[in-house]
């Protein structure tokens, strides 16, 4: 009899219990929604809207970044420094915000409107937790989000992190008690680094299955150094870049995820100009000779947050691309530096981090008590990965104590 109730219960833990481990959706630079609401006095544009008497969203809503629209974008989104506080701070009457923390809405899609949902480009993390509620997960319950404000680094994350921590005990306690899983994106990795090297061990032995690391940025991505000098594009044709670029040079995120001296080699070129070349050691007279000192200052603030790589001191499961051209170098024309769209030399990566960054993880084997498992995707895309069947499957295979 009582063999017989051992078996049953074994049978039901093993197979039929549909959620083993929650799940908690830590996205990257760019993976959250963004509302604001405006009360201003002054807008770049006469289109600008100056006035909202609720929360809107700004990020992203694909119509914001049309090409005369952009500018209120830029406007509203971009931070101030203040450089005695070394924090940032919002334009005037902007008051912007993250939403459904805890829920996935906010991390599901890029753009909040269904109506851009037919296109699978801006799906983020959606086919993942669809395969999950497929499985019996409930959204909001065993498969939540953490959204930030993805503009700011983790030493201006304080409330985050202090919601992130009271997530995770919440959704242990109410999944009876079962460790939960971190599944974190591109810099959403470091921000969940940062966060696990404060926390007691016996506090991370208790709450934390695993860490589920997909296309982490562990020692900065060249990429950076484009927002920071010329702007980037992303990619969209219609995206003038030095209209963008005061708002992605002022992101703490953007000086945060800058390459490493732990990744690179003083002796690496990683900016080339007509007049000198620039490695890992020249930030300072990068910063100066673009005119943009606060750029400096905001690289100081943030460059020592995880700059020794810390092992997280929990399981770790390592999931990236290869293969992709990705950024190594950038090469201004003469006279071109910092206002004119540079050359990029590629090299190894996943488009967007670069091959060095992404297999730091590696660095912690045998470093921790917990194992570090490393799985490489090859010729997934930084961004497209989150919508592989294989990225899922591994998920699952994780969080029903299978891997
Ligand atoms: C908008 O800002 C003005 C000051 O610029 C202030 O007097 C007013 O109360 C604000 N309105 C709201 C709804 O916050
Ligand atoms: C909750 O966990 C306990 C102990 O691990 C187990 O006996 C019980 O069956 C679980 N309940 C549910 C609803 O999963
Ligand atoms: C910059 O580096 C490139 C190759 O890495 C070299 O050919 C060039 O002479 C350097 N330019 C300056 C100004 O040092
Ligand atoms: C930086 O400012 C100095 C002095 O105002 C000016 O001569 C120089 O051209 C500026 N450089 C850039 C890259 O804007």
């Amino acid at each position: 009899m009582k063999a017989t109730f051992i078996f049953l219960s074994i049978f039901i833990v093993c197979c039929v219990a549909g959620p083993r481990y929650p799940v908690i959706l830590v996205p990257g630079d760019g993976g959250s929604q963004l509302e604001a609401k405006l009360n201003k006095t002054t807008a770049p544009h006469y289109l600008c809207q100056k006035h909202t008497s609720s929360y809107e969203s700004i990020w992203l809503n694909l119509e914001e970044l049309l090409p005369e629209v952009i500018d209120c974008f830029v406007d509203n989104m971009r931070l101030r420094y203040d450089k005695d506080k070394h924090s940032t701070y919002n334009a005037p009457g902007v008051d912007l915000k993250t939403h459904d923390f805890g829920g996935t809405s906010a991390v599901e899609w890029l753009d909040p409107n269904p109506v851009t949902h037919i296109s699978s480009s801006i799906q983020y993390f959606f086919p993942i937790v669809k395969d999950l509620v497929s499985l019996g997960y409930v959204r909001g319950k065993s498969v939540r989000g953490a959204p930030f404000d993805f503009r700011k680094a983790p030493n201006e994350l304080g409330e985050f992190y202090e919601n992130y921590k009271k997530l995770i005990e919440e959704t242990y306690r109410i999944n009876n008690n079962s460790k939960v899983a971190l599944v974190a994106h591109s810099m959403g990795n470091p921000v969940t680094l940062y966060f696990l090297n404060k926390q007691p061990q016996e506090w991370k032995d208790q709450y934390i299955q695993s860490f589920i690391t997909i296309a982490g940025v562990w020692g900065g991505a060249v990429k950076t150094l484009r927002l920071m000098s010329s702007g980037d594009d992303l990619g969209v044709v219609i995206v003038n870049p030095l209209k963008v670029r005061p708002e992605q040079r002022a992101m703490p995120s953007t000086a945060f995820l800058m390459p490493t001296d732990q990744f690179w080699q003083p002796s690496e070129v990683l900016v080339q100009t007509e007049k000198r070349n620039y490695t890992v050691m020249d930030y300072k007279d990068f910063f100066n000779d673009m005119n943009y000192t606060d750029g400096y200052n905001l690289r100081l603030d943030t460059e020592k947050l995880i700059h020794e790589v810390t092992p997280p001191g929990v399981p770790v499961h390592c999931l990236h691309g290869l293969g992709v051209h990705t950024p190594a170098a950038l090469v201004f024309p003469p006279g071109g530096f910092p206002d004119t769209y540079p050359k990029t030399v590629v090299g190894d990566g996943d488009g967007t981090v670069n091959k060095r960054s992404l297999l730091g993880c590696l660095r912690w084997s045998g470093k921790q008590k917990y194992p570090v498992k490393h799985k490489v995707f090859k010729g997934a895309e930084h961004m497209s990965i989150l919508s592989l069947p294989e990225i899922s499957k591994y998920i699952v295979s994780v969080i029903t104590g299978k891997r």
